[in-house]
C-alpha cells in the first residue's frame, strides 16, 4: 500500500482582488505560514491562484513564502493572436507555478471541450507547470444518476496521456455545489474519489497517487470531515479562500 500524497490546499480568487484586497490578503497568508510552526502549520502544500492582473505582484509578495501562485486558465499556445488570453509561458513567467484548466466555469462560460481542456493541460505541462485539471457533473447529470459516467468522459477527454504524478492534479468540482453551499454528501464524494483513483491508478502507477481534490463549497465547517475522506488529497477552494481566515482553517483542517 503507497502513502497517500501530500494534500494541496488551493485557493482560485476567480475574478476578485485588486492590488489593495488582493495584496493583503496573499500578504496576511504569507504572515500565518512564517508563524505556523511545527503542529501549528497546515499538513498540505499551499497554493493561491489571484486573477491574472495580480498574478505577477502576488507571486512576488508569496516568493518567500512556501505558498505556491497558480493561473486560473491558459491558453493551449504559447504566443500569438488571441487578443484577451494567457498562455502558460507567460503564467510561470509571471511566478505561476500550476495552472488551473477546464474549471466548470470556463467550459459553461467560454464553451470548453475536454479536447480544449485536454490541449491546455498539455500547455501547461510544457511551460513546466502543474495543471490542475477540472472535472464534475452539472446538478441535471447529478439528478439523471450520471456522475460517475460524466466523470470518466471528462477523465478520458481531458487528461494528457502518461503524466506524471508531480505535474496533474485532478480536481473534482460537482457544478452544482459550486457557490451555492451545496455539497453531496460524504458517502458521495468517497465514491466519486473512489472511482477517480481507479481510473487513475488503472491507467499509471502515476495515477495511483496523482492528487484528486474535492471543490465546491468547501469552508470552515465541512472542511474537515471532507478532507479526512479516503482519496480526497486536498481541495480547490473558491469563496472562502478570499478570507484569510477561512482559508487558514481549511488548510489546518488537512489530516
Ligand atoms: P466555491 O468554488 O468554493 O466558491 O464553491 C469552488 C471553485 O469553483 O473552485
Amino acid at each position: 500500500m503507497t502513502d497517500p500524497p501530500r494534500p494541496l490546499m488551493a485557493g482560485n480568487w476567480k475574478m476578485n482582488g485588486l492590488s489593495g484586497d488582493g495584496l493583503a490578503l496573499a500578504a496576511e497568508l504569507v504572515r500565518r505560514a512564517a508563524s505556523a510552526k511545527g503542529e501549528e502549520a497546515p499538513a498540505c502544500d499551499l497554493l493561491v491562484c489571484p486573477p491574472a492582473s495580480l498574478l505577477w505582484r502576488v507571486a512576488e509578495a508569496l516568493s518567500q513564502s512556501p505558498i505556491a501562485a497558480g493561473g486560473q486558465d491558459c491558453h493551449a499556445d504559447a504566443e500569438g493572436a488571441h487578443t484577451g488570453d494567457i498562455s502558460a509561458e507567460m503564467l510561470k513567467d509571471a511566478g505561476a507555478s500550476y495552472a488551473i484548466v477546464g474549471h466548470s466555469e470556463r467550459r459553461a462560460g467560454h464553451s470548453e471541450t475536454d479536447a480544449l481542456v485536454r490541449a491546455k493541460a498539455e500547455a501547461a505541462l510544457g511551460a513546466g507547470l502543474c495543471a490542475i485539471i477540472c472535472i464534475g457533473e452539472t446538478e441535471a447529470q447529478y439528478g439523471a444518476g450520471e456522475t460517475l459516467g460524466v466523470i470518466e468522459k471528462q477523465l478520458a477527454g481531458s487528461l494528457p496521456d502518461g503524466p506524471g504524478a508531480a505535474e496533474v492534479v485532478v480536481a473534482y468540482e460537482p457544478v452544482w455545489a459550486i457557490g451555492t453551499g451545496l455539497t453531496p454528501s460524504l458517502d458521495e464524494i468517497a465514491a466519486v474519489h473512489a472511482h477517480i483513483r481507479g481510473i487513475l491508478g488503472g491507467a499509471s502507477a502515476e495515477g495511483g497517487v496523482m492528487r484528486i481534490l474535492y471543490g465546491g463549497s468547501v469552508n470552515p465547517a465541512n472542511a474537515a470531515e471532507i478532507l479526512g475522506l479516503e482519496e480526497v488529497n486536498g481541495a480547490l477552494v473558491g469563496g472562502a479562500s478570499l478570507n484569510a481566515d477561512d482559508f487558514w482553517t481549511i488548510a489546518r483542517s488537512c489530516p
